[in-house]
């Protein structure tokens, strides 16, 4: 998705700019440009393709001097990435420089309309009209905040807009609706940002702006008005990232690290928070609803992606240790369902960028229909963290890597507390929490063979096709194990519960298409055993991921990744670290970029 990045300050703008962009190339984009205001004009550069490239054509000091500058990274949505689509985007007379994330819906008709006027129009892009609507409102004699909402208000879509009007080069403005858009508070300069991770290394304190907010921003001050002109008090949130957390370190990839990040990711995410001795699991974040909590008769939980597979997971512990019924639903589906609504239903939006539009809609949806709405974000103050009614933070820290892998942990992790805090019988829970307890030093025993996940990543890496098969808590590992290797290798890959293998997808299996299998030995390994032997027997290669207990596995393959034993529900922090891994190594070995994979993007922020 787009990426966003705005300066006002002391400091030359530009290379702040520029790093900014960089700090957001992870989020996948085809195009970058920025634009700077110096000495009453203001220059802009674009082009197509990495920053690096925008980066070489800004030498010879262009607009060296400069203390006010916005830019973008684009993900082309309407037109093909090039120069005339690039954003910054202006108006005929170039005053008014615009970057945008979001959709304007209703560009066709502004447009045709503005073009009526006599405006000319350089790009395909719906972003253009913007400029060009705030210049007509200007030419109709309006003042320029009064054009600004003039044009907010014709906009239909979403939109998060940063703006220079080269004629008051005092003010930076920004506008939010329904597109994520945060305001960096420094010290003599402030800057904006469509993501916070953006902003590592500048400063930690952020301001998000809510939908219908207006700011406006010099070197020393934030004034946020909304769409009835009314001045909106905000919030200085601090972020407590570091800014090692955003660099890869000695790490070839931020994929690589962040998996690495595993252990202390799990123990960052229960640190405070559980007292295994005492049974006892303490969320802060809930106590403010706990007495409703005690209510809930049922879980509906809500996420995209690898968020919606960690909520399949939770399914499977809300049901087993809080005797919860519980379902888990993509956001996306959700929002245009029909279901009747009970009121003791809890609703549960799981979100690692806390800004996914679907999960948004769905978390809108059900307060609509007057559900509580709780949240499992990491990222701190976002829209997910502020809309839903309480929730609890993942604490794993910026995840850089496009594909989810710490998230993924931090998030089964606060699922398993959150089941033991909703359980009305905590003294079946003691061994649960010391058992998460040891959680991270089996991880570690996991990574300490990554090499063994190096070979068989090279043994396995020209299949074509891949089947990820595994039964109760490890039925969403095997899901979530043929994302990460889709994402990363662009290998065809299915996950499936195994019992349902011979319902259909056995017919795919020959000696050409291997299967993933996750076996640890458990109450549901003699029926994977059964499920595997049909495999064999029709010449499939297996590469099993076991635990040592397992001794009937090496009679159906010698490709085997022995991970430490834990109790079942428990497992998939386990299970789902050598997916990760072997993923890693198939797409590094094929040569491809496994912190941007093509046509994705970390924050989703469009339907
Ligand atoms: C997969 C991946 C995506 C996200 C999904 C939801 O590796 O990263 O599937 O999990 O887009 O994102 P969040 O958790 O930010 O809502």
């Amino acid at each position: 998705m787009c990426g966003i990045i705005g300066y006002f300050g002391k400091e030359e703008a530009l290379p702040i700019l520029v790093n900014g962009l960089e700090a957001l190339e992870y989020r996948g984009y085809d195009s970058a440009g920025v634009a700077v205001f110096l000495e009453g004009e203001v220059k802009v550069k674009k082009s197509v393709g990495k920053v690096e490239i925008l980066k070489k054509s800004l030498k010879n000091n262009f607009c060296s001097g400069s203390h006010l500058g916005i830019g973008h990274t684009r993900w082309a949505t309407h037109g093909i990435p090039n120069k005339s689509n690039a954003h910054p985007h202006s108006d005929c007379q170039g005053r008014i420089f615009v970057v945008h994330n979001g959709i304007i819906e209703n560009y066709k008709e502004l447009k045709s309309y503005l073009q009526k006027q006599g405006h000319n129009f350089k790009s395909e892009t719906d972003t253009e009209v913007v400029p060009h609507l705030i210049e007509n409102f200007l030419n109709s004699g309006k003042d320029f905040d009064i054009a600004l909402f003039d044009t907010l208000r014709m906009i239909k879509g979403a939109y998060a807009l940063v703006i220079i009007d080269k004629e008051n080069p005092k003010i930076l403005y920004a506008a939010r609706l329904s597109s994520p858009l945060v305001i960096g508070v420094g010290k003599n300069e402030n800057f904006l940002a469509s993501d916070p991770s953006a902003l590592i290394g500048k400063t930690k304190n952020v301001v998000y702006l809510n939908d219908g907010e207006i700011a406006k921003i010099s070197q020393n001050d934030i004034n946020i008005i909304n769409l009835k002109k009314k001045k909106t008090p905000y919030e200085i949130v601090h972020l407590g990232w570091d800014l090692e957390q955003a660099q890869k370190g000695d790490f070839p990839h931020f994929m690589l690290k962040e998996i690495f990040e595993g252990p202390e990711v799990v123990r960052a995410a229960f640190r405070g928070r559980i007292k295994s001795k005492e049974n006892l699991v303490k969320l802060g974040g809930l106590e403010k609803v706990a007495d409703q909590l005690k209510e809930v008769k049922r879980l509906l939980i809500l996420a995209c992606g690898t968020s919606y597979y960690a909520g399949l997971v939770g399914e499977y512990l809300f049901e087993e240790i809080s005797r919860l019924p519980t379902e888990t639903h993509f956001a996306s589906e959700f929002r245009y369902r029909d279901e009747p609504f009970d009121k003791n239903t809890a609703v549960i939006a799981i979100s690692q960028s806390g800004e996914t539009a679907d999960t948004l809609a769905a978390i809108q949806k059900a307060k609509k229909h007057g559900l509580m709405t709780l949240g499992i974000v990491n990222t701190v103050g976002s829209t997910v963290a502020r809309e839903t009614d309480a929730g609890v933070y993942n604490h794993a820290g910026p995840e850089i890597g496009v594909a989810s892998t710490k998230a993924f942990l931090s998030q089964l992790t606060v699922l398993i507390m959150m089941a033991v805090y909703l359980s009305k019988n905590k003294n079946s829970s003691k061994k649960l929490l010391e058992e998460l307890e040891k959680i991270p030093k089996k991880i570690e025993i996991i990574l300490a063979q990554s090499a063994k996940l190096e070979k068989l990543a090279e043994k396995y890496k020209n299949y074509k096709n891949f089947l990820f098969l595994g039964r109760r808590y490890n039925y969403p590992v095997a899901l979530e194990g043929a994302l990460k290797l889709k994402e990363i290798s662009y290998i065809h890959a299915e996950g499936y519960g195994a019992g349902e293998m011979k319902h259909g997808p056995i017919a795919m299996i020959t000696e050409n298409f291997p299967t993933m299998a996750i076996i640890p030995q458990n109450s549901v390994s003699e029926k994977m055993i059964s499920n595997l032997e049909e495999i064999k027997a029709r010449k499939g290669p297996i590469f099993a991921i076991t635990t040592e207990e397992n001794k009937e596995i090496s009679s159906l393959t010698k490709d085997i990744f022995y991970i430490p034993k834990t109790i079942e529900p428990l497992e998939p922090l386990l299970t789902i670290v050598p997916l990760q891994l072997f993923a890693y190594y198939i797409g590094t070995k094929k040569g491809f970029d496994v912190d941007k994979p093509r046509n994705l993007a970390k924050s989703v922020t469009v339907e």
